[in-house]
């Protein structure tokens, strides 16, 4: 199967996105013993949860904006009901926020590197999409100055990820609140896609406390390593989740039922769902900071949160690098083309420890071969 370039973002009369190529390209990659592809924790498996059948209410009834998930949501992460939207993961959040905060036209600026679904879910909205860079040698900071140049006064929006994928540098506080001064200044909103928050260290509570400027968006895919529920949600001011739910009548109408008493289930034992996990994410950032350290041909800020880190390959084109890995290692990483910067690429900390050692052993032995 062809891998094709990352889209360029649809400027004034540029294309419009019709298709995520790098989403294609994560769902049907060729399989490998050791993915360090993946962004999320180990799936949690469903029959440790206390289940039967008329949990699942196949009553065929609707449930429009099930009452017990938006409370559920709202009580976890101390905000109203009124400001919660449920959605299909954080990927159907994204769509719905950006369709419900951009019209064709509309400048909005966007961080670089990013997750790729962002760009191109603005870019087929129709939207002006501009950049402002993310530095890797800062540490990939959120740099307000860097966003506040970039910035027009017909910026109506700007895009961030935080913890930043793909190299889960943390905006703190400070950062976020000189951003909303500026998106004050600006009359603009600011989309946050917080799927990797609730694994800082510790966890962060999310923007949506700073102010009605922020939209933020999660689910319980990455941290909680339930991706197939397809639980996502926006927090938002409560007039604009109003025009969001009301949107969403034009998309999904509805989540799954099924999905959402599911959802409701975990949402009441989330921390025991969460289980080892963050210990077992800081034994892996570990082991990846030693095997960084030791290593002349790699450069990367120690990982401090989150599931994935970004180094830099002295070597080059890091999609040599995956091609050798995959080839003769069995092991996979996420070549830097797909986040614009080529010479770094993407490793997932996510996966049980042994099989980070291993992956990472066989890592070393890959650029071994090509140094
Ligand atoms: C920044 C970011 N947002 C959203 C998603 C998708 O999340 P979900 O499975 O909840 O749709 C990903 C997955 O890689 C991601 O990295």
């Amino acid at each position: 199967m062809p891998l094709l370039a990352a889209p360029e973002p649809a400027g004034p009369g540029g294309m419009r996105a019709m298709q995520s190529d790098y989403m294609h390209w994560a769902k049907f990659k060729p399989p490998v013993r050791f993915p360090l592809t993946s962004s999320e924790v180990p799936h949690f498996r469903m029959d440790s949860l206390p289940l039967n059948l008329a949990d699942l209410d196949m009553d065929g009834a609707s449930h429009p904006r099930y009452a017990p998930l938006r409370a559920a949501i709202a009580r976890r992460y101390g905000v109203t009901p009124e400001q919660v939207v449920a959605a299909d993961g954080t990927s159907m959040a994204n769509f719905l926020a950006l369709a419900g905060l951009i019209a064709p036209g509309d400048a909005i600026l966007v961080e670089r590197p990013t997750y790729e679904p962002l760009l191109g879910a603005a870019s087929f909205l129709g939207a002006d999409v501009r950049r402002f860079e993310r530095r890797a040698d800062d540490g990939f900071r959120l740099d307000v100055d860097r966003i506040a140049a970039a910035a027009g006064a017909h910026t109506r929006l700007i895009v961030i990820t935080n913890l930043h994928n793909p190299s889960s540098a943390l905006a703190d506080e400070a950062d976020l609140l000189a951003l909303r001064e500026l998106a004050q200044r600006l009359d603009a909103r600011i989309l946050i896609d917080e799927v990797y928050l609730d694994s800082a260290v510790p966890p962060r509570r999310s923007a949506a406390h700073l102010g009605p400027e922020f939209v933020c968006t999660n689910s319980l895919t990455k941290v909680y390593g339930l991706s197939g529920l397809r639980c996502g949600w926006i927090l938002a001011e409560p007039e604009l989740a109003e025009r969001l739910w009301r949107l969403n009548d034009l998309f999904g109408v509805n989540q799954a039922h099924q999905a959402e008493r599911l959802a409701c289930l975990a949402f009441d034992r989330l921390d025991d769902i969460l289980g080892d996990t963050p210990a077992m994410l800081e034994r892996n950032r570990a082991r990846f900071n030693a095997f960084v350290e030791a290593r002349a041909d790699l450069e990367c800020m120690a990982a401090e949160h989150g599931i994935v880190a970004f180094p830099r390959w002295l070597g080059g084109d890091s999609d040599a690098l995956a091609d050798r890995l995959r080839e003769r290692y069995h092991t996979a990483v996420v070549p830097g083309r797909w986040f614009e910067l080529p010479d770094h690429f993407r490793v997932g900390l996510g996966v049980p420890s042994d099989v980070l050692d291993e992956g990472l052993n066989r890592l070393g032995a890959a650029l071994d071969d090509l140094q």
